[in-house]
């Protein structure tokens, strides 16, 4: 039975007030944990210490929305993967969609940064998804292969042993419109399945997590479905409120 996780993106949001309210009110409900829910809080880089010492011993883990491909070296505004461990940042987020079309990060980039998470010990949270265009055009299950296929061929199969997948169409990301459940559903057993063709025991074990206009409402009709094992939520997690109710909804 695969545990459920739920990942909060902060994204560029919040200040030093802001955020130490926000895990205050997450704190109540959520310090001892929500039964078979792994809860991880993604907060911009420089508020990773002070998130790291208000969520102390609670079950909340710490995670960062962003990693370098490098161990160290002459990377400017590069934060790397060791540094992160550093900090116990547990999970990291790689190639979401705002970075692969806002950054310019290709599928191999974002490749070599899952790997050089996993080589620090970290659990890298790989979103994929397809844009509107590419889905009216009917290739969205080529273009969600396309960027599982490139993470497999430098970090095999087995690379999502230790690994999570976040399925976010684009456009569903922060416009309100979620994909329906049959849609996220569909994609998710996809996935799945294609992991399966190589090793069936880490497709049965991966934890595939939805994004993209998740909310209170939304989440209990997601989460029910038998391949979607939670949720990456990003403007709903900005409201402890919503972000609480959103991890109470996985069944
Ligand atoms: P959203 O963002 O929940 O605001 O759509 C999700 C994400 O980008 O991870």
């Amino acid at each position: 039975m695969r545990r459920a996780l739920v990942a909060a993106n902060w994204k560029m949001h919040g200040n030093r007030i802001f955020i130490q309210e926000l895990v205050s009110g997450l704190i109540p409900a959520l310090s001892g944990g929500v039964n078979g829910v792994d809860i991880v809080i993604c907060p911009p880089f420089p508020y990773l210490q002070m998130v790291d010492s208000l969520i102390k011993g609670t079950e909340i883990v710490l995670g960062a929305q962003d990693v370098g491909a490098h161990e160290s070296g002459p990377y400017t505004g590069e934060v790397s993967a060791s540094m992160l461990a550093d900090f116990r940042v547990r999970y990291v987020i790689v190639g979401h969609s705002e970075r692969r079309s806002l950054m310019n990060e290709c599928d191999q980039h974002v490749a070599e940064k899952f790997v050089a998470a996993q080589q620090s010990g970290l659990i890298p949270v790989l979103c994929v998804g397809e844009t509107l265009a590419e889905r009216d055009q009917g290739i969205a299950g080529q273009v969600v292969e396309r960027q599982l296929s490139a993470v497999i061929d430098q970090a095999g199969v087995t690379g999502f042993s230790r690994a999570v997948i976040a399925y976010e169409p684009v456009w569903a990301i922060g416009t309100g419109r979620s994909a329906s459940v049959e849609q996220a559903q569909e994609m998710h057993a996809a996935i799945r399945q294609l992991i399966a063709l190589q090793d069936d025991e880490v497709a049965q074990s991966v934890q595939i997590i939805y994004g993209g206009s998740v909310n209170p409402e939304n989440a209990p009709a997601l989460f029910a479905q038998p391949d979607i094992d939670g949720g990456l939520i990003g403007g709903a997690s900005l409201n402890a409120d919503s972000f609480v109710r959103i991890c109470q909804s996985v069944s």
